[in-house]
């Protein structure tokens, strides 16, 4: 397939993009789980995605975020992220009863549309959506800022990119990735995804892949998207926010903290498309098909019930404080309305 570079037109329109982990993130992710997927999961996923072209993932890794701000599509708007109440950069960390407000969030999301994606007495619509859902969780749950609270993810953090004014919670969604790969079509995404495969299967991330698998479990949602949330969420601490909040309010970030991010940014796009596959081949053929060593469960359905919330008791008024702000704010990303 021809390579797209970057031409003078879409260089003009990088300006004003409103793409977010959205549409170059996520067409990624969507394309690299497209290469581990096994035979019966491809049939499943084009089959009730009603899709047999060479993107059947990646056309519909961004629905999500279409969806969340139509009238219908409301309520999904907080199952986008979990918002860590954690003290950054001095402690990160992930605690479902913690974190998870009684609106949901991903990991409980990712539990239900796991369960609904295998229901087969809900319609084919239902099951459809379903498996979109997944699929846009699966990216956005690697997305540090999309696991954090702090600043309402970032969003309250006011910064330049190259010049132009943004937010922190924006520049890891799209900004980042932008630069990197130099565009955000679907032929973009496609080549980074091909550059990622690489890497997983006999490059930089050959030697790592079999730990991005531990601690899945598709008989337990929760505890497998809380492995990949508390992953997420520890570079918050390391690399998003290494000396707090105040360190890069108004920085401007392309140079050097550019360049501490973007291993995160691509190393979590191909773990995000490599455990989608796991996740998706687990829901459809009862194992994982990347490994040898993985587990057969013939009970493949995902214990509903298990995120039932328990409300507010336990948390600190600070936090219930932080829950409130972020309310407050909205459950989308900063008032440009990026989808994320
Ligand atoms: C599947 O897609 C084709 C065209 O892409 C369309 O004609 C058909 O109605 C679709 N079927 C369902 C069940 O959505
Ligand atoms: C599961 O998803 C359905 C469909 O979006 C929704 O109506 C329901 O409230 C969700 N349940 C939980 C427990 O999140
Ligand atoms: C950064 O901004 C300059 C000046 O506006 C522009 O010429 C350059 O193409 C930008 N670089 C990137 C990577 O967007
Ligand atoms: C999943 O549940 C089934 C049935 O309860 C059980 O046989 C299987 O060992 C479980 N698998 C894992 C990985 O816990
Ligand atoms: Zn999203």
């Amino acid at each position: 397939m021809a390579v797209t570079k970057p031409t003078l037109l879409s260089l003009l329109s990088l300006t004003s993009s409103v793409t977010a982990w959205g549409t170059l993130g996520h067409d990624t992710v969507a394309f690299i789980a497209q290469n581990f997927l096994a035979p019966e999961t491809t049939t499943f996923a084009k089959g009730l995605l009603n899709d047999t072209s060479s993107a059947y993932l990646a056309n519909v890794a961004t629905w999500a975020d279409s969806y969340r701000y139509t009238a219908e599509g409301t309520f999904s708007a907080p199952l986008h992220y979990i918002d860590a109440l954690d003290e950054p950069p001095t402690s990160c960390n992930i605690d479902f009863d913690r974190d998870c407000p009684e609106e949901g969030c991903i990991v409980s999301a990712i539990a239900n549309y796991t369960t609904r994606v295998q229901d087969t007495t809900l319609s084919v619509v239902e099951r459809q959506k379903a498996l979109k859902w997944v699929i846009h969780f699966l990216g956005d749950i690697h997305q540090p800022l999309h696991v954090e609270n702090l600043a309402i993810g970032g969003n309250t953090i006011d910064v330049t990119f190259n010049g132009t004014s943004t937010n922190l919670h924006h520049i890891w969604d799209s900004n980042m990735a932008e630069k990197l790969i130099g565009g955000y079509s679907l032929s973009d995404a496609e080549e980074w995804s091909t550059s990622l495969v690489a890497d997983i299967k006999t490059g930089k991330y050959a030697t790592q892949t079999s730990t991005w698998l531990s601690g899945i479990n598709i008989n337990d949602s929760i505890s497998s998207a809380v492995v990949w949330a508390t992953d997420a969420n520890s570079y918050v601490c390391t690399t998003v926010l290494p000396e707090g909040e105040d360190a890069v309010q108004g920085q401007e970030l392309q140079g050097a903290y550019y360049d501490a991010a973007i291993p995160v940014v691509q190393v979590q796009v191909a773990k995000a498309g490599y455990r989608l596959a796991a996740w998706l081949n687990l829901i459809v053929t009862g194992s994982t098909g990347l490994e040898s060593s993985s587990k057969y469960n013939k009970n493949k359905m995902a214990v509903p019930g298990a995120y039932v919330k328990r409300g507010e008791t336990g948390l600190e008024d600070w936090m219930l404080e932080a829950r409130r702000v972020r309310r407050a704010f909205g459950w989308n990303c900063g008032a440009e309305g990026h989808a994320h």
